[in-house]
């Protein structure tokens, strides 16, 4: 038995997000737990590090490791993307929203002192003003986002309930070199690596669509930070982010700058068309940076050079 109350347990622990939250906190000499699904464990543990695989909606495994290491956060990262997401309706809201009620409710009983969500822009439908207010209402228009606002709102019940210190930021486009293939928005980060692969790329969207943006580093500074504040500084449970607006045709032109021989194509897909040109440009999150000091550090330019560099190096272009 591991009793170590101080403890991060991360759900999707071994994801795109997951593995840099985890990284994040082992550096700041916390001990971390991962959870995720079988065969996605990292090679190189930390010392400070378990690594648990299983399936999250399997309660009693949740169980079982509530009480064997009492984490005193939990960062609630594990979920199909909004692409998956409509392909098994009924895994999805397994997955995605009954797994989280039962995780929800598990910290209320066992005692876990904060829990983090991580939410979505896609929690909102079409949006018509921009940039999109902090309370805009929320009646998303996939699968994906219903069952993200719906945990959304069991966490805001456990908080006001039950007490539970429930923290909820909703990430808009999260643009990285490693980017799952599970998510329609996806197609900036994919469309970058096929330039680096000297691969030609079909974008799902006009070249004009684009969507409210965050860079992957700002992104897990969010979560890390979020989850640091003092609770007295917090006015709200759920916060909105906001990096800066892309396009596809900006993510085009900023490949062909840094790859001159990037060949691309705009091929847009209906029902992607229709969501990324739906969701807005622009996001007012003056409460995250008024409450918690949120500031990104990345805008367009920066983000396309930081991850260009990484891509270079995977291919072994440096
Ligand atoms: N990347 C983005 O653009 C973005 C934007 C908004 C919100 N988010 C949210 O952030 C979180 C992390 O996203 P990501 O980009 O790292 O995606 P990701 O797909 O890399 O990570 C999700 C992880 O959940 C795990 N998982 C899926 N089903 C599981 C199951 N049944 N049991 C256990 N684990 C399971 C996956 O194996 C994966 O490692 C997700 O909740 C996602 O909805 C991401």
């Amino acid at each position: 038995m591991n009793d170590k109350p101080g403890s991060a347990l991360i759900t999707g622990g071994n994801g795109n997000l997951g593995r840099l939250v985890a990284d994040g906190l082992l550096a700041k000499g916390q001990h971390v737990i991962t959870f995720d699904v079988p065969g996605t464990e990292s090679e190189n543990l930390h010392d400070n590090e378990t690594s648990l695989t299983g399936d999250i909606r399997d309660v009693d495994a949740l169980k079982g490791i509530l009480a064997d290491h009492r984490p005193g956060t939990i960062y609630h990262l594990a979920s199909l993307l909004s692409g998956s997401s409509e392909e098994d309706l009924l895994a999805t809201w397994d997955i995605n929203a009954n797994a989280s009620f039962h995780l929800l409710n598990l910290a209320h009983e066992t005692g876990v002192g904060r829990f983090f969500f991580a939410s979505t822009v896609a929690t909102y439908g079409a949006v018509d003003s921009d940039p999109m207010p902090e309370d805009f209402p929320q009646w998303p228009e996939n699968m994906y986002g219903a069952t993200k606002v719906a945990v959304e709102r069991m966490g805001i019940y456990f908080k006001a309930r039950h007490s539970l210190d429930f923290r909820c930021l909703r990430f808009p486009l999260v643009v990285s070199p490693s980017a799952p293939q599970g998510a329609v928005s996806a197609f900036p980060s994919h469309a970058f690596k096929a330039a680096s692969r000297g691969e030609t790329f079909r974008f799902p969207v006009a070249e004009a669509t684009g969507m409210s943006t965050l860079f992957l580093d700002d992104a897990i500074d969010a979560i890390i930070t979020f989850c640091a504040a003092d609770p007295i500084k917090l006015s709200r449970p759920a916060y909105n982010l906001h990096g800066y607006h892309l396009s596809a045709g900006m993510v085009a032109d900023a490949a062909r700058r840094r790859f001159p021989n990037f060949d691309c194509s705009f091929d847009p897909i209906e029902a992607v068309e229709h969501l990324i040109a739906g969701w807005p440009d622009r996001i007012d999150d003056q409460a995250a940076r008024r409450d918690w000091g949120w500031q990104p550090r990345f805008d367009f330019e920066k983000s396309a050079d930081r991850i260009c560099d990484l891509l270079r190096e995977e291919e072994g272009m440096t």
